[in-house]
């Protein structure tokens, strides 16, 4: 339930600190449609965070560097663009260095680059990907993701239980 305090229930969109690297991470992108498109979005877009690393961060920068808007995805999830029931759909942003520690959800999860980064998924070992790969994480593979010296931005698709938040592992 969206209280009076939330700015996703008054149609305005949601900030977070991270998003002081969403330009950057846009002129890092090389020039693509879908550059484009989410240069139209960023404005609409409501940021939110994972409410179990909000209660307890895995490192004291990493909320200040960390976040993600849902595009696409269940009316009972955060706010999203686009209602869409069976599938969860947007962008996470990392902010320069940030280290997304060992994590596991029980939906499969597709991650698509937008901008360069290191990926980890078990048994590892760390590979750096350029842009426009595709990451595929089964249900509850435990993986990892770092950014380099620019922010870190992913498209993510996730299908099957979109309820169950990722947790620390
Ligand atoms: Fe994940």
């Amino acid at each position: 339930m969206r209280g009076e305090g939330d700015p996703a229930a008054r149609g305005e969109s949601e900030r977070i600190p991270v998003c002081r690297f969403w330009d950057a991470a846009l002129a890092d992108m090389s020039a693509t449609e879908l550059t484009s498109a989410l240069r139209v979005l960023g404005p609409a877009l409501s940021w939110t965070q994972n409410p179990n690393y909000r209660r307890r961060p895995p490192d004291p920068t990493f909320l200040d560097n960390y976040g993600y808007a849902v595009i696409a995805g269940p009316s009972d999830g955060p706010p999203a663009l686009v209602v869409a029931p069976s599938l969860a759909l947007g962008v996470l942003l990392l902010g320069p260095h940030a280290h997304y520690p060992l994590h596991a959800h029980p939906a499969v999860e597709i991650y698509y680059t937008l901008t360069a980064g290191d990926w980890w998924r078990e048994p590892g070992p760390w590979r750096s990907e350029p842009v426009r790969t595709a990451i595929y994480h089964a249900p509850n593979v435990r993986h990892a993701t770092g950014a380099g010296a620019v922010p870190l931005l992913a498209v993510y698709l996730w299908r099957g239980d979109l309820t169950t938040h990722a947790a620390l592992v």
